[in-house]
């Protein structure tokens, strides 16, 4: 079965092409250059690039998999959560491809879509498993049953770890996003220099990570440093602040395993794409550890192509009523 899968939830304009589970095209383009001056995401340019860029993303997406409109089944497509003028932008591309060819049409939850980009690895687990969410929005974990039947077990109470990520970048002056540079400078940095808070929130599988974020501030204004950072300090902070949040991730699954009786482990998610954080996690002897490649735990069409297909395999599908929606649980 041929599936186009359409993300444009936040800013990175994304259509894929598959064939079953197999990828044939899976083009991002992203937006960061033109939001990396504000810090973050700007939702009315995000929408404005998604309308000027996902015609041409769609081409090339059908393009380089060597189908044509006609060869498409099924149209899969993210409707929430996200930010809502740009989860319409998609929506109205699928809208009109699927009323103009007459194809079936499904919209995908983005955060089923995280969790099921380990199905377009070669290696996936067998269910039941444990799945860590961590990405700009979400740092959540879930028991997952089965395609579709997924249980919340903890969610971040304030920031998302990415999203600690890219204000502590912020903090530094690095720039947006914040988690591949603080990854890099981490590396050549000091953890133990400073000390930092865990937040492992005890007896608990929520998270949270504002706490965290404003130790790294206050860290800085003891130091005198709120501008013009030495080069040795935004290291060592980079690697205080990631040890931390590494350390934390990886507890709290371990925890999660151990209550809910799993020993396979799906991570996914931008903050998935962390070199420390795949390094310590494989190192968990005890469970067995799935992690997409890197280009899938960021946002991609793929994985929700991959629900979608999913999806329609067990007879569900949506009309042309289909909405957006800015909050949509899973
Ligand atoms: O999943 P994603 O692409 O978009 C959302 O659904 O949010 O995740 C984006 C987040 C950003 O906060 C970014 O800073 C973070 O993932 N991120 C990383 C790394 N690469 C991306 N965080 C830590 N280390 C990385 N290597
Ligand atoms: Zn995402």
């Amino acid at each position: 079965m041929i599936v186009l899968g359409i993300d444009t939830s936040c800013d990175d304009t994304s259509v894929a092409i598959l064939e079953n589970r197999k990828i044939l095209s899976n083009i991002v383009s992203s937006q960061i250059k033109f939001h990396s001056k504000y810090g973050g995401i700007v939702p009315e340019i995000a929408s404005r690039k998604h309308i000027e860029w996902i015609w041409e993303v769609g081409e090339k997406a059908i393009n380089e998999a060597g189908v044509t409109l006609k060869d498409i089944e099924l149209i899969s497509v993210c409707n929430g959560p996200g930010l809502i003028g740009s989860l319409l932008v998609g929506l109205c591309f699928a809208k009109a491809l699927s009323y103009s060819s007459g194809k079936p049409i499904i919209g995908v939850n983005h955060l089923e879509g995280h969790i099921q980009a380990i199905f377009l690895e070669e290696e996936f687990p067998e269910f039941p498993f444990l799945t860590l969410i961590v990405s700009g929005g979400h740092t959540s974990l879930y028991r997952v049953e089965d395609f579709g039947k997924y249980k919340e077990l903890g969610r971040t109470r304030d920031d998302a770890a990415g999203e600690a990520y890219d204000k502590v970048a912020k903090m530094l002056g690095l720039g947006y996003p914040g988690g591949p540079v603080i990854d890099s400078l981490a590396k050549q940095g000091n953890a133990e220099k400073f000390n930092l808070p865990r937040p492992y929130l005890h007896g608990s599988l929520d998270f949270s990570f504002s706490g965290l974020k404003t130790a790294v501030k206050v860290l800085l204004k003891n130091l005198g440093y709120e501008e013009d950072i030495p080069d040795e300090i935004k290291k060592d902070i980079s690697a205080a602040f990631q040890c931390s949040v590494v350390d934390v991730l990886i507890e709290k699954i371990k925890w999660a395993a151990s209550m809910e009786k799993l020993k396979r482990v799906v991570i996914t998610g931008g903050v998935a794409a962390n070199s420390e954080l795949r390094k310590r996690a494989e190192m968990i002897g005890e469970l067995e550890i799935y992690l997409p490649s890197k280009s899938l735990c960021t946002d991609n069409a793929a994985m929700i192509a991959v629900s979608g297909y999913h999806r329609f395999l067990r007879g569900e599908k949506s009309d042309l009523y289909l909405n957006a929606r800015a909050y949509l649980p899973l």
